[in-house]
């Protein structure tokens, strides 16, 4: 294949994934439940029923995952690491059995010559932590920045990066605004507090990393937001939506301020979590490099009731994926180059940290998720050739497996996975995403 994407000499090519989407082993070797075990649990929480008591069994087939990325000859692999494995409840005594399998998975991803990039927090908090209040009590920073000490005290002689959380965006409102995720708590607005304690927890946790000579990396979702027209009102509704999508997240990180919140109808303080000094703490240890994780734009109109300061309306003439999500790789170019507009000189070095897409199950050969991870790495290129600084790319997600609230549904895996026999089986996309690395290295080295 011809290295069509023309991509920097170093840039990293990896795969993602999350610990409670595929690892499954929910009761082993001292695992303490997390939200998400006693959300997919509730009756009508997650379609289908499915839970990731079993997942994709990644915690019992984890060599044979690693000889699937060793196969695509991948330098980067992201993977989770569960909270409630190493700390049961959340805090006190570790569990080393559970910070034993990372030190195996980590020392077999480093023999197939795959730097294992770990996120910290996606999203499976220990129940014991939500019974005490979860993400809306300040305490939980604090105990996270205590657990990150005991992983990177662990693993940090071996692994160089890590991401703190994965999305504070989609956890704040889908697990506390909306109730669609875990833990499955409605409070809208008054959800905030959320965004405000996992950014404390970033910070905190940035600064004992860096202490330890560790990279920092945060992976925000992010999407361009169009107005439905150019109407005034929907420009406006759209400002209000880019702010709480995107800016909330990522400008108290860059710039150590907070946008402002009022068309939101927030209270500058987020409802008094913001304490005297927090903003210096989530700025102050900096970003090595921010973790972008795209799927598409969001268009935003002005509202039709009384609700909420917008509303999300669909864009219309592009595919869809079998999520239903729009397909619009140019996204990816505006929201970089939109990045580098907004921040100047504060933005770090980006990373892709995700991007992939579902398909139906009976498609064969794979050819959307092809022309979908293609036609990205298009944009991609392009925003590079634009000045942007883009270090790697993290598709998501190396098999298929468990898509939260839609169960297994969603099939986003360069690999098939049979959940009832757990066997694997590389889809199209997993060849044609090896040839692309390797006609990478071939032009340009590694
Ligand atoms: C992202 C999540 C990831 C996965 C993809 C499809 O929002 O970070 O775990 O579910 O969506």
């Amino acid at each position: 294949m011809p290295d069509r994407f023309d991509l920097p000499a170093g840039f990293r090519w990896g795969v993602a994934t999350a610990a409670y989407q595929i690892e499954g082993a929910a009761e082993e070797d001292g695992r303490g439940p997390s939200v998400w075990d006693t959300f997919s649990a509730r009756p009508g929480a997650v379609r289908d029923g499915h839970t990731g008591a079993v997942a994709c069994d990644h915690y019992h087939r984890y060599p044979e995952d690693i000889a699937l990325m060793k196969g695509l000859g991948l330098d980067g692999y992201r993977f989770s690491i569960a909270w409630p494995r190493v700390l049961p409840t959340g805090t006190g005594e570790v569990n080393d059995a559970g910070l034993a399998f990372y030190d195996r998975l980590v020392d077999d991803l480093l023999a197939a010559g795959i730097t294992p990039l770990p996120t910290l927090f996606h999203w499976d908090l220990p129940q014991a932590l939500e019974d005490a209040g979860g993400w809306l009590n300040r305490d939980t920073a604090y105990r996270f920045a205590e657990y990150a000490a005991v992983v990177a005290d662990r693993l940090g002689d071996r692994v160089p990066a890590w991401i703190t959380l994965n999305e504070p965006f989609v956890h704040t409102v889908f697990g506390y605004a909306l109730g669609t995720h875990a833990p499955g708590r409605a409070l809208m607005f008054e959800a905030l507090p959320v965004a405000h304690h996992q950014l404390l927890a970033h910070g905190l946790a940035a600064s004992l990393l860096h202490e330890r000579g560790l990279e920092v990396m945060l992976s925000n979702n992010l999407t361009p937001v169009w107005p439905a027209s150019d109407s005034a009102e929907d420009a406006a509704a759209a400002e209000a939506y880019d702010t709480l999508h995107n800016r909330l997240f990522t400008d108290p990180v860059l710039l150590g301020t907070y946008p402002d919140l009022s068309a939101l109808g927030v209270p500058d303080d987020i409802y008094g979590a913001i304490r005297p000094g927090d903003t210096e703490l989530i700025h102050t240890p900096g970003l090595d490099s921010l973790g972008v994780n795209y799927y598409n734009p969001t268009r935003i109109a002005a509202p039709t009731d009384a609700g909420l300061p917008f509303d999300l309306v669909d864009i219309p003439d592009v595919p869809h994926t079998a999520f239903g999500w729009p397909v619009v790789p140019d996204g990816l170019r505006q929201l970089l180059t939109g990045l580098k507009e907004s921040y100047g000189a504060a933005l770090p070095p980006l990373t892709i940290t995700e991007n992939g897409c579902s398909v139906e199950e009976s498609t064969t050969p794979d050819q959307p998720r092809i022309d979908f991870l293609a036609a990205h790495l298009d944009a991609l290129a392009q925003a590079v050739a634009e000045g942007i600084d883009v270090r790697g790319y993290y598709t998501w997600s190396l098999i298929d497996n468990y898509e939260w609230s839609e169960g297994f549904s969603q099939r986003f895996g360069l690999v098939h996975v049979d959940f009832e026999t757990q066997k694997r089986t590389p889809r199209a996309s997993y060849a044609w995403y090896r040839e692309l690395i390797a006609a990478h290295r071939a032009r340009r080295g590694r």
